[in-house]
């Protein structure tokens, strides 16, 4: 197969990177995209990093064996643990979920930014990182977000349970002065009313998956990989569990006659 008829690979615990795809398929409608959702391991913010390195592992194995020709990590969580360890072991370029930095900088008057994202991403900082790099006035205030990911799997996107987590993270943000606040795990975006509802006109909220999508079209630019045949990229949605819900998911971004769904087993 022509190097550039290749798909790019995106993964994600679950279904949050999903959100990544979508911004990609805007971007890029040409390439054709496979997606693995690791359904059955979700979450995977609260577990250890040892186990989110491994799962990475073979997820990236299995992209290979598909024969992508890239892969854009549609999950922070992973980006933040194993992103370093993997990217020397792989033959294709890996892209790390994008921090959203850039955009929040431009946005943000008081230069006062907020992060939510899962404790395993917090853990290793690295949006303050990348904003220290950036511009060393700007303020990050980090929050984690335990069960959020977990409960958006599960569809609980409404009601009470999730709207007191919600209360209780947005809550130390908006005292700190924040008013602008980047999505640091790609399942948030799914509730970005939610979190507006809470914070009213005093915070912008920034989906990094833009940036995401902007960065792989440089690395596929640069390598010369870019499809531009002018014939719509094909999507096909790979979960490790309740294939069905995440190509429900799915539907809510994107147009259910415009993707297919297989549910596969990675162990
Ligand atoms: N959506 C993922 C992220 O961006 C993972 C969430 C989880 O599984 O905890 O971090």
């Amino acid at each position: 197969m022509d190097r550039k008829e290749r798909p790019i690979g995106v993964f994600d615990s679950g279904i949050g990177g999903l959100t990544v795809v979508n911004k990609l398929r805007t971007l890029l409608p040409y390439e054709n995209i496979i997606y693995l959702g690791d359904t059955k391991r979700n979450p995977y913010g609260t577990r250890t990093a040892a186990e989110v390195i491994a799962y990475t592992r073979q997820i990236l194995h299995f992209m290979e064996k598909k024969g992508v020709k890239l892969v854009a990590m549609g999950c922070n969580t992973a980006t933040a643990v194993a992103y370093d360890t993997v990217v020397k072991t792989v033959p294709f370029p890996l892209i790390g979920m994008s921090r959203g930095i850039q955009t929040a900088k431009e946005i943000s008057l008081k230069k006062r930014i907020g992060v939510f994202a899962t404790p395993l991403t917090i853990g290793k900082h690295i949006h303050r990182r990348e904003a220290a790099a950036v511009d060393p006035t700007l303020t990050i205030i980090e929050q984690p977000c335990p069960p959020l990911a977990g409960l958006i799997e599960r569809g609980i996107v409404s009601g009470p349970e999730i709207m007191d987590a919600l209360k209780e993270y947005t809550a130390p943000v908006l005292a700190a002065g924040a008013d602008t606040a980047i999505f640091g795990c790609t399942h948030f975006p799914f509730i970005q009313n939610l979190f507006e509802s809470l914070c009213g006109d005093a915070v912008v909220f920034v989906d990094p998956a833009h940036e995401m999508a902007l960065q792989t079209l440089d690395v596929l630019k640069k390598d010369d990989l870019l499809k531009q045949d002018g014939k719509e990229g094909a999507l096909h949605l790979y979960f490790t569990a309740e294939a069905e819900r995440g190509g429900n998911s799915a539907a809510h971004l994107i147009p259910p006659h415009k993707f297919t769904v297989e549910e596969i087993s990675l162990t």
